[in-house]
């Protein structure tokens, strides 16, 4: 008889719009084969509070898939190797506790991990499997930069996001004839702020991937006004670098060992002001751009996902992420994939679209 799997399944670093349907692509196709699916609450940490352990069943999964979040909760701090604990002077020490967490996942009696995440969860899920969890991935990211899948579930939903605020945005710019600079996510990547503002027919994108002189936003802003067109729209990924530094804010959470990105789009809106005399105004579309229901194409491809972790399963993989590479999903080794980052090709079609539309990309 065929092995009956007990799977526990998590959702770890940012949410993006799909982490539900995977959850119940997961449960529904490991149902079908007879197994057990159980939830672990919080990313890893929820492998260390187990009485909030729960088990997914058909029943429980009913109606999720089309909700924005996930059910399983997540976080950013959940690294086992490195659980933050309070002294009692109220500064934070770091513990390594993998071995209570490979300990307690074999108490609960799971075969393997499903563990939908980011690079960060990727790379933890790959040093917990040196340690003998059996792990298969499924890749989540709105900014849409893990390797070796041609797309992440999220991305679709944060285009679309980002584009429908940029058309709004056309009018109130008109309205005043103003400058507007939009920022949206993208840490490393320029994916969602070239698709969007492509599409949301913007004058200037600028993206990680072109270094960008602000002499030449401005002057392709003023060219807008030869042409008697006198607003523009600027889309600014939150990692385009000023004079190569990328723009942060403040850290708060000593328990957060990434910066956190922002203010590049309020830098850029106030040099556009000083240079060329318009009137600027900046926004950060932020955590917007992760909410809501997802679109139907990071629906699909989030169940595709999901059922193709189940199939890896029951074909015997271990330690892979699963791949979207059309038109199949394949199983590739998490150390062929952790640490590598899909940047925006600089020649791709798309870069070259935007040049022969008159997009300018800041170079
Ligand atoms: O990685 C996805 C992402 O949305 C980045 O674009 C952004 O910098 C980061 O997450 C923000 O994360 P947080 O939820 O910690 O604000």
């Amino acid at each position: 008889m065929a092995h009956r799997f007990r799977i526990a399944i998590n959702t770890g670093g940012g949410d993006a719009p799909g982490l539900n349907a995977v959850i119940y692509a997961v449960t529904m196709a490991a149902h079908g084969r007879g197994w057990e699916v159980h939830g672990i609450q919080q990313g890893y940490a929820g492998l260390f509070d187990t009485s909030k352990i729960i088990q997914l069943t058909p029943e429980r999964v009913a109606g999720i898939m089309a909700h924005g979040g996930t059910i399983l909760g997540t976080t950013n701090k959940g690294d086992p190797f490195r659980r933050p604990h309070e002294r009692p002077d109220g500064t934070i020490e770091f513990r390594d506790e993998s071995d209570r967490l490979v300990e307690n996942f074999r108490r609960l009696g799971f075969d393997v991990l499903v563990a939908v995440g980011g690079d960060g969860s990727l790379q933890l899920a790959h040093r917990l499997s040196e340690k003998g969890l059996r792990v298969v991935c499924v890749p989540k990211t709105i900014d849409n930069d893990l390797a070796a899948t041609q797309q992440t579930f999220g991305f679709d939903t944060a285009v679309s996001t980002a584009t429908e605020a940029i058309d709004k945005l056309h009018s109130t710019a008109e309205a005043h004839e103003r400058v507007m600079v939009v920022e949206v996510m993208g840490r490393y990547a320029g994916w969602i702020a070239l698709h969007s503002g492509l599409s949301g027919d913007s004058d200037v994108i600028l993206i990680p991937e072109i270094p960008f002189d602000i002499d030449k936003v401005c002057d392709r802003i003023m060219e807008n006004e030869v042409r008697g067109k006198r607003h523009g729209i600027v889309v600014v990924a939150e990692g385009a670098k000023v004079g190569g530094q990328l723009v942060t804010r403040e850290k708060t959470d000593e328990r957060r060992e990434e910066v956190v990105l922002g203010g590049v789009a309020e830098w850029v809106a106030k040099e556009i002001a000083r240079r060329t005399g318009k009137e600027t105004r900046s926004l950060v579309l932020g955590h917007l751009q992760r909410g809501g229901s997802p679109t139907t194409w990071d629906r699909l491809l989030s169940l595709r996902f999901g059922a193709a972790a189940v199939r890896f399963i029951a074909e015997g993989e271990r330690n892979v992420m699963v791949a979207w590479q059309p038109p199949l999903m394949k199983a590739v080794p998490l150390s062929e994939v952790i640490g590598k980052t899909k940047l925006v090709p600089v020649d791709s079609d798309t870069v070259q679209t935007c040049r022969d539309l008159g997009i300018s990309l800041g170079d």
